[in-house]
């Protein structure tokens, strides 16, 4: 072993070759950030033939190390930040929760056990309880940080899963999946998450347990439809055991009927989930938290911090109505939540959680909301809803410009029309806008479908940008389009 102590410690030598290694790489952000371009704009291929591994024997040491990261990694990253990115549910992160990940990584807090992590246990429990206080479920502690919306979703249905079985007198955790699978089914709507269906196809369900209920002309899951539907499937001796609301799609930001279905859900006694990914954000509105009521009906709820939150990638959570329903997968590993601890009321979140090691990205939120108050974080997650309004009413005065739908969270969809009606062109035509301002590296816009037409769309989460900057991106795919129809 070389006579460098590569470990992080304590010691004057490790802690010097910390600073070293952190100022380093800070310096690096900070010239990176100051890049005028979004993207460097190369390509796959050209990134494949330019970035190559270089595991020597000797190690080149934390300085070389650090300077080829900033080669072939921070130079050609995508500037997240940058006004013309605007492409998916992919935010700026807030500097504060740059600071804390500096705490999360060099304190290595492992939130499986309360031995490895016993201030951020609590800490995070705390914020659950005040999570589930913005949503309106009663006190507890029923709840998770979790890496994101998908592994939210899958606790939700997971769960679901599990408590529908129970009510039937079957153990899944004891005994696995039993009986006519075919006739269990799940419920969302056309625009939900496609996190839905691949949850189901891993608990062994399959896509063909997910129902797609029909939206409205807002992507809104349609209620006479779900009722429609809701009929069928009794009709066809089919068991429907969770409904999935969306509280935010991810193109046209539509929440479902969340009080409706949750009214449906409770007659039929179904579970409702909501995936509140993105709206969750709207929890801490000033302007727009009424959109999300209904959302204290659901039985369980996703929310995501690393959408329009501004936390740094991951952090997200997964709340539970009744803790009760925990106990469906309850597990005692002697080493990490044993009785004693559980009678000693030791809380190790391993009993709560999927993820066995797992970070504490809950303090990101928690900094997030020390450092900016809520009504700061309510104005910049305000921002992008108001500005996502004046953006459309802006699109709508544009002659090639066609509004594809009236906002409703913070992204607009639309299309570049030319004069033809061949929708089979128009959609290439707006796919390689897309492609083409990628590979410039003047913009990221997003390249989506709506009513199984291509459309672009801008999903507007950065609050430092304003419609003057949309008003140059919209000029950039006219100008991209023309040069297009030339070609
Ligand atoms: C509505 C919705 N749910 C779930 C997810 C998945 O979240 P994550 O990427 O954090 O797993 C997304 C991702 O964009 C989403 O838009």
């Amino acid at each position: 072993m070389s006579d460098v102590n590569p470990i992080l410690s304590g010691s004057a030598q490790s802690i010097a070759a910390y600073q070293d290694a952190i100022e380093q790489s800070t310096r690096a952000v900070v010239e990176w950030l100051k890049q005028p371009e979004m993207y460097q704009g190369k390509t796959v291929e050209q990134l494949r033939e330019r970035i190559n591994l270089d595991f020597t024997s000797q190690g080149l040491g934390n300085q070389a190390a650090i300077e080829r990261a900033v080669e072939y990694f921070l130079k050609d990253s995508l500037l997240v930040h940058h006004a013309q990115c605007v492409a998916h549910l992919h935010c700026p992160s807030l500097v504060i929760s740059q600071a804390a990940e500096v705490l999360i990584n060099a304190t290595n807090q492992s939130m499986d056990s309360w031995d490895q992590s016993p201030s951020a246990t609590i800490i995070e429990i705390k914020l659950i309880e005040w999570l589930r206080e913005q949503v309106g479920y009663t006190a507890g502690d029923a709840g998770v940080f979790t890496s994101g919306g998908t592994q939210s979703n899958l606790m939700g249905l997971m769960l679901a899963r599990d408590a529908f079985f129970a009510r039937q007198g079957h153990s899944i955790q004891q005994n696995g999946l039993t009986g006519d699978l075919s006739k269990i089914k799940v419920f969302c709507s056309e625009s939900a998450h496609f996190s839905v269906q691949k949850n189901m196809a891993l608990m062994g369900l399959g896509y063909r347990s997910v129902t797609q209920v029909k939206t409205d002309a807002f992507s809104r899951m349609d209620l006479a439809d779900l009722k429609a539907k809701l009929a069928q499937a009794k009709a066809n001796g089919e068991q429907v055991m969770a409904i999935v609301a969306t509280a935010g799609t991810t193109d046209a930001g539509a929440i479902d009927p969340l009080a409706d279905i949750a009214a449906l859900a409770a007659e039929h006694q179904i579970w409702m989930h909501v995936d509140a990914a993105w709206g969750g954000a709207l929890l801490l509105s000033e302007k727009y938290r009424d959109f999300l009521n209904g959302l204290e009906l659901a039985d369980s709820v996703t929310l995501d911090f690393h959408k329009q939150f501004f936390q740094t990638i991951s952090c997200g959570a997964f709340l539970l109505k009744d803790a009760r329903h925990y106990e469906l997968m309850r597990y005692q590993a002697a080493y990490l939540n044993s009785e004693f601890d559980e009678e000693a009321g030791v809380p190790n979140l391993v009993s709560k959680s999927l993820q066995t090691t797992r970070r504490f990205d809950a303090l990101k939120l928690w900094m997030g909301l020390e450092a900016l108050g809520k009504k700061q974080y309510a104005e910049i997650i305000d921002n992008g809803v108001t500005l996502a309004r004046d953006v459309a009413a802006f699109v709508k005065t544009q002659p090639h410009l066609e509004l594809v739908m009236e906002p409703q969270l913070a992204s607009v969809l639309f299309r570049f029309r030319p004069e033809s009606d061949d929708m089979a062109f128009v959609a290439l035509l707006n796919q390689r806008i897309g492609d083409v301002l990628l590979a410039s590296g003047s913009a990221n816009v997003g390249v989506t479908e709506s009513d199984g037409i291509t459309c672009l769309k801008l999903t507007l989460l950065n609050p430092t940008v304003c419609l003057e900057d949309v008003k140059v991106l919209l000029g950039s795919v006219k100008d991209t389009a023309e040069q297009l129809l030339k070609a």
